[in-house]
């Protein structure tokens, strides 16, 4: 009986397939000749959109904490629906954005399946199946071992000190316990991340990972989950031309007192908007973060996106302040371009939007300006 079931599931599994009506974020596995183009579609995309954090060859560290997605460990273990939701959805609290167009990003889901099928491109060795891997732990005895071992690099509660905030929602909703177990077991070659196999015992790394699955508000990672399965309609953002570039544009223009004739504290900004001075504020991430948390007045001018905007923008000299959360690397983009382009006035907002908000300046959000 057993040895006919490898025949009897793939049949099964093909019914299945064909009974499905509705359609669902599930792709049918591409050809070769197709593999092969959206590989190279995925390169250059990889290239705008996300090299600038995760490398050229996704080395990992440009910018923060973005991880280093050529990482043999990451991509045996990864399911393509962990790495698909992680770039459509985001990881939000964190510099990782929502590239999907369902949460306002410029990703269709045929461009994110690219992207996908370039990272696979830099696996050289087979994958690991390990979504259906069972963990039973013991989360008490987790938290213990986890305060000693993972706590200072990941945080006490998984927010994340300088390495993976463990706890986000976002992340909890699609890493298997599997995928968690091997991360810890293994390592991750060529980053901090060292592989425990030999620290602790298999029951001991299970407890870790039911600690870690516990850190998760419940709630959040439900939403999240819902979220992933039943994406959002894409909301509507009005065409730049269409906005208002400049904020107080009868005003006097702020004055800024840059470091390193680049970098404009948080706090200039603040009083200048105080005292209603004139200034352009440029949000450099994916309109999708700009959507969600924004300085009243900015608009979406995402680094990988910045000709469109050079046309429109005033050369009367009004100060130009880029900001994103990471905290400098997509705003520091922005403004090269700018300068390159002509306009000397201009400046990356230092601390950048976490922090502002973090300061409790004001902040909108939502399609509508400001
Ligand atoms: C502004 C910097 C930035 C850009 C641009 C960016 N990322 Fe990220 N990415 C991050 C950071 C930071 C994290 C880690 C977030 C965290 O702490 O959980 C991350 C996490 C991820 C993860 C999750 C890895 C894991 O195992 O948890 C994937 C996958 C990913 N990014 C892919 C991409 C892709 C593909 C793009 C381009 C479409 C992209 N990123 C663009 C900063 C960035
Ligand atoms: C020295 C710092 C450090 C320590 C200690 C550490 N980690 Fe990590 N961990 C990292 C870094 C950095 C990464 C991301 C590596 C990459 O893929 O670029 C990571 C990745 C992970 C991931 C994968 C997350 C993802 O989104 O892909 C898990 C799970 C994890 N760590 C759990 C643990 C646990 C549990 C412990 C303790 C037993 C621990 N780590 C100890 C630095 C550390």
């Amino acid at each position: 009986m057993r040895a006919r079931l490898p025949w009897i599931l793939p049949l099964f599994l093909a019914l299945g397939a064909c009974s499905e009506e509705e359609p669902t974020r599930r792709e049918r596995v591409p050809l070769t000749e197709d593999r092969e183009r959206l590989e190279r579609l995925g390169e250059g995309l990889y290239r705008t959109h996300c090299a600038l954090c995760h490398g050229r060859d996704g080395e990992g560290y440009q910018a923060d904490e973005a991880p280093m997605l050529a990482n043999q460990e990451w991509l045996r273990s990864a399911s393509d629906e962990f790495i698909t939701a992680a770039i459509a959805n985001g990881r939000p609290g964190t510099p990782m954005s929502a590239w999907s167009r369902a949460h306002g990003g410029p990703l269709s889901d045929v461009q994110i399946l690219a992207i996908r099928t370039y990272l696979r491109s830099w696996l050289r060795f087979p994958r690991a199946n390990v979504d259906d891997t069972r963990v039973e732990g013991d989360p008490a005895r987790g938290h213990i071992l986890y305060a000693v071992h993972c706590s200072r690099c990941h945080g006490a509660r998984g927010e994340g000190v300088d390495a993976v905030a463990l706890a986000n929602p976002a992340l909890l909703a699609t890493a298997s316990d599997g995928f968690l177990q091997y991360a810890i077991l293994h390592g991750r070659s060529g980053t901090r991340m060292l592989a425990f196999r030999d620290q602790l015992e298999p029951q001991q790394i299970d407890d870790v990972v039911a600690y870690v699955r516990s850190m998760g508000d419940p709630d959040a990672v439900a939403r999240a989950a819902h979220d992933h399965d039943h994406p959002p309609r894409p909301p509507e953002i009005a065409p730049l031309a269409e906005m208002q570039l400049v904020v107080n544009p009868d005003a006097q223009p702020a004055r800024l007192t840059l470091r390193d004739e680049r970098f404009v504290p948080a706090a200039h900004v603040r009083r200048e908007l105080e005292r209603g001075r004139r200034i352009i504020l440029l949000d450099a991430r994916p309109p999708s973060d700009w959507l969600t948390r924004r300085i009243p007045g900015a608009v979406p001018v995402p680094f990988y996106e910045l000709e469109s905007v050079i046309s429109l923008l005033p050369r009367d000299g009004t100060p130009v302040v880029a900001y994103c959360a990471c905290p400098h690397a997509a705003s520091g983009q922005v403004v090269d371009g700018l300068r390159r382009n002509g306009f000397t006035n201009t400046a990356v907002l230092d601390e950048g939007i976490d922090h502002w908000a973090n300061e409790g300046y004001p902040v909108a959000s939502g399609p509508a300006q400001p």
